[in-house]
């Protein structure tokens, strides 16, 4: 800890914060938590120091952050960016009346695989911009518009450069090729497809729904991406009841993604598999993140509003002890934001989630989500990746919705260019 009047070597200061969200108790527990009147020090691309500005220690440069809210950057730990085409239409048709499918997907496929790679990579990379410049510093990416071995291979490829949070989708929909041989397809995508993606992937997922995958499909292409060394997540619940949330818990995964349509066992099955988080959460430096082992309810409400169903009930996940997290499910289909503001605010309207619940499972929860311990807070020993609001607290979010509130990003000590933000 450093001491009043200290010095740090290539050191910033950020003070008069009006409100600084750390997501770290004064016990070091993880939990939704904030510092009225206070100040940060980031060291290259760590947080050095947290706490009152009255006693913030001196740094080679100084910040005056004027009395805004500074948060954690946003961790959106469910998106599929790597894709071709737009599907504007679709969506209008669905705003007056038509219903959503998963059989929507394949007009993806078909202009993801007819695209070159310098047109994928430069829609990824938009899009990761757009991301960073409303204040997501941490985001997973999905593969699962290619759904052939090369077009999924090269998708995860491309995902990695820009994020190591990769996950393998190669079990989004059964493609139109292979209408009939499910099994087959699922043979594929457990075999040579998913030898071409386990290098590039950290994250095997399935869609577990009618008009997609099966239990027993999901359960042998995440067994399948578990002996390849990566670990499980689930489409689950979006579009019905059905067994997603109970094959994720089954298998470990670290998220059920949608929720959207829970039975009172999907609900229990989640919270008892969300153990209290320790403190550090099983690692130094990590409140939660790094040695968190249950299967976090991933909450994606930009889909609700993109497809006209019901929001999913997070106060009931809440209250039963689960985890819940907050994600965009960025994609041109379902839900075309990549806004985690947006998100919050739909979360804490029509979602029955507190402003301080919102805010931490944008940040915090998304982190468990991803099991990383090293974003999602703000204290000493974090990465340096913070939110500067043009507003004094976080409820401002929600408060304010639509509203441009984000008024400078760093992600990993850096600040991102004003030009890049503004
Ligand atoms: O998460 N549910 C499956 N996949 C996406 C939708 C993709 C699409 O419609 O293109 C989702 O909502
Ligand atoms: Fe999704």
């Amino acid at each position: 800890m450093l001491g009043k009047g200290a010095t740090v070597a290539k050191s910033l200061l950020v003070t008069r914060i009006g409100e600084l969200v750390t997501n770290v108790g004064p016990d070091g527990c993880p939990g939704f938590a904030a510092l009225p009147e206070s100040a940060l020090v980031i060291e290259d691309d760590r947080v050095a120091w947290t706490g009152p500005a009255s006693r913030a220690p001196a740094a080679d440069t100084v910040v005056d952050a004027g009395g805004r809210a500074v948060l954690p950057g946003f961790v959106d730990s469910h998106a599929h960016l790597v894709f071709a085409g737009e599907r504007g239409g679709e969506f209008a048709a669905r705003m007056a009346g038509s219903p959503y499918s998963a059989g929507g997907i394949r007009s993806t496929v078909a202009a993801t695989r007819g695209a070159s790679d310098t047109v994928l990579r430069g829609q990824l990379r938009r899009l990761a911009a757009e991301m960073l410049r409303q204040g997501t510093t941490t985001f997973e990416c999905k593969s699962g518009y290619g759904l052939t071995v090369a077009d999924e291979a090269r998708s995860v490829a491309l995902a990695a450069e820009v994020t190591p949070e990769v996950t393998y989708l190669g079990a989004h929909v059964v493609p139109s090729e292979f209408s009939g041989s499910a099994d087959a397809y699922v043979s594929l995508a457990c075999g040579p497809m998913l030898d071409a993606c386990a290098p590039h992937s950290r994250w095997v997922d399935v869609f577990c729904e009618r008009g997609a995958f099966s239990a027993d499909q999901a359960r042998a292409v995440l067994r399948a991406g578990v002996a390849r060394g990566l670990t499980p997540r689930v489409h689950a619940n979006q579009l019905g009841p059905g067994p997603g949330v109970s094959v994720a818990v089954e298998m470990g995964a670290a998220s059920a993604d949608h929720c959207t349509f829970l039975s009172d066992a999907d609900v229990d099955a989640l919270a008892s598999s969300s153990p209290a988080v320790p403190p550090g959460g099983g690692r130094e430096a990590s409140p939660g993140g790094g040695g968190y082992r249950g299967t976090v309810a991933t909450l994606l409400p930009g889909a609700e509003f993109g497809t006209r169903q019901p929001y999913p009930d997070a106060r009931r996940l809440l209250d039963a002890g689960a985890v819940v997290a907050l994600a965009t499910d960025c994609n041109p289909g379902s839900s075309y934001t990549s806004s985690m503001a947006f998100c919050i605010a739909l979360a804490v309207r029509d979602m029955r989630m507190t402003t301080a619940e919102a805010v931490w499972s944008a940040t915090a929860g998304g982190a468990l989500a991803l099991r990383r311990g090293d974003v999602g807070w703000l204290g000493p020993g974090a990465r340096a990746d913070l939110v500067m609001l043009d507003a004094p607290s976080h409820a401002y979010l929600a408060y304010r919705p639509g509203v441009p509130l984000i008024r400078a990003v760093w992600q990993s000590g850096r600040r991102i260019p004003r030009s890049y933000v503004e």
